[in-house]
């Protein structure tokens, strides 16, 4: 039988064979594919605010938040995150995933139907999962097909009582491209299901002050309606952190019952610190937000013009897609051997091998010329190999 070690190398083979092997590289060169869309994890006006605050000692939170773990400013982000984006109550936890992982875990039960959208993130997916749901997978924005899975739910299930969730991105990280809201706050109203929208790559830059898609597509009142909203802390403001924002007895039963939030280290006081310094003028970035969408747009006719085939985004992240995962790879090491930080995602992070080029605000005109043509350089290498 083989040993532990050796079924690890046998994988590690087979993952080297596929051109999907993956290591930690520090990175190098202009940004185009971190999550800072908004430049915070650099913003002068952050460092300044950072050296100049006390409250961030001691360093660690040294507990959970229900132990010794939580701190004034802890509440009060929690308190101006909720007011920011018009919710009720809010709960900071340790990272994005530690919020999608541990809500669906704690709404979702093995007598529940967890309707996702197929490419929704792994910490939803994975909620799902440990949660014991039933799961439903529509396609890829397709809410007739996530309709007809909630008819036919009621269908299968005559003596119907069971709870049905329905959870999405409102930003689809690898692929840029968004759900119908209206339509989808529409099938809400009909079945009455419970709704999770994660808002992770879309706060920051999307709707008024940046408050989120959500702000841009829909009503106050059909906004007051969505049972949960996600958002990461790590995206546009450049920080490390998950917060959910709910109702007050929603926020209750989560703390009560949710197992990432009660068994794990409450996050680092500076965090909510710098967060409710970000907050404090991420609504006044008006001008940035248009200039990261209007050099979005410039990119994607610009690769358009040239050739290059790229997702159906509506967003700053402009996913081109390739052949195999062989050529991301060479598109990848050629663009960063030019000083260019763009990644190659590939299974099973998604379907098919691309390049994730995601825009942040510190860009300026001339870095997405050298970016295109820069590709348009090393995919004459890779034909004349
Ligand atoms: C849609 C979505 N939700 C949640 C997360 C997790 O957030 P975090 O990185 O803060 O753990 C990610 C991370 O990329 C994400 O893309």
């Amino acid at each position: 039988m083989a040993t532990h070690w050796e079924e690890v190398q046998k994988k590690l083979d087979s993952i080297h064979e596929k051109q999907l092997f993956r290591e930690t590289k520090v990175y190098q060169g202009i940004d185009f594919c971190s999550n800072d869309y908004m430049g915070l994890a650099t913003n002068p006006r952050m460092l300044e605010f950072f050296q100049t605050k006390k409250e961030v000692y001691p360093f660690g939170s040294t507990a959970s938040r229900l132990v010794r773990g939580n701190r004034m400013s802890m509440d009060k982000f929690e308190s101006e995150f909720a007011h920011f984006v018009e919710g009720e109550a809010a709960l900071l936890v340790s990272t994005g995933f530690t919020a999608n992982f541990g809500l669906i875990d704690s709404i979702a039960a093995p007598d529940c139907f967890v309707f996702s959208d197929r490419l929704n993130h792994a910490s939803i997916l994975d909620g799902i999962r440990i949660s014991g749901a039933q799961k439903k997978y529509y396609n890829h924005l397709d809410l007739n097909h996530l309709r007809t899975l909630l008819e036919k739910a009621n269908i299968d299930d005559p003596g119907y009582k069971k709870k049905r969730i329905v959870v999405t991105e409102t930003l689809f990280s690898m692929d840029g491209d968004s759900p119908d809201l209206k339509t989808l706050l529409e099938l809400k109203r009909e079945f009455g299901f419970v709704l999770v929208l994660d808002e992770a790559h879309a706060f920051g830059i999307y709707g008024s002050s940046g408050k989120g898609l959500v702000f841009r597509d829909l009503t106050l009142s059909e906004i007051k309606s969505i049972d949960y909203r996600v958002y990461t802390l790590g995206k546009s403001l450049g920080l490390e952190g998950g917060i959910i924002v709910t109702k007050k007895i929603g926020r209750d039963h989560l703390v009560n019952v949710m197992r990432s939030f009660i068994f794990s280290t409450a996050p680092l006081p500076m965090i909510s610190e710098l967060a409710s310094f970000a907050l404090s003028f991420l609504g006044t970035m008006d001008k940035e937000r248009a200039d990261l969408l209007s050099l979005a747009n410039g990119l994607k006719n610009s690769l358009k013009q040239n050739g290059f085939s790229i997702t159906e985004t509506t967003s700053h992240i402009v996913p081109l897609l390739l052949e195999t995962e062989k050529e991301a790879l060479f598109y990848a090491n050629g663009l960063q051997e030019k000083g260019l930080d763009v990644r190659a995602i590939r299974p099973p992070t998604v379907p098919t091998p691309r390049l994730r080029i995601s825009l942040n605000a510190k860009l300026k005109l001339n870095d997405i010329q050298t970016l295109v043509e820069e590709l348009v350089r090393v995919r004459e290498k890779w034909n004349s190999r």
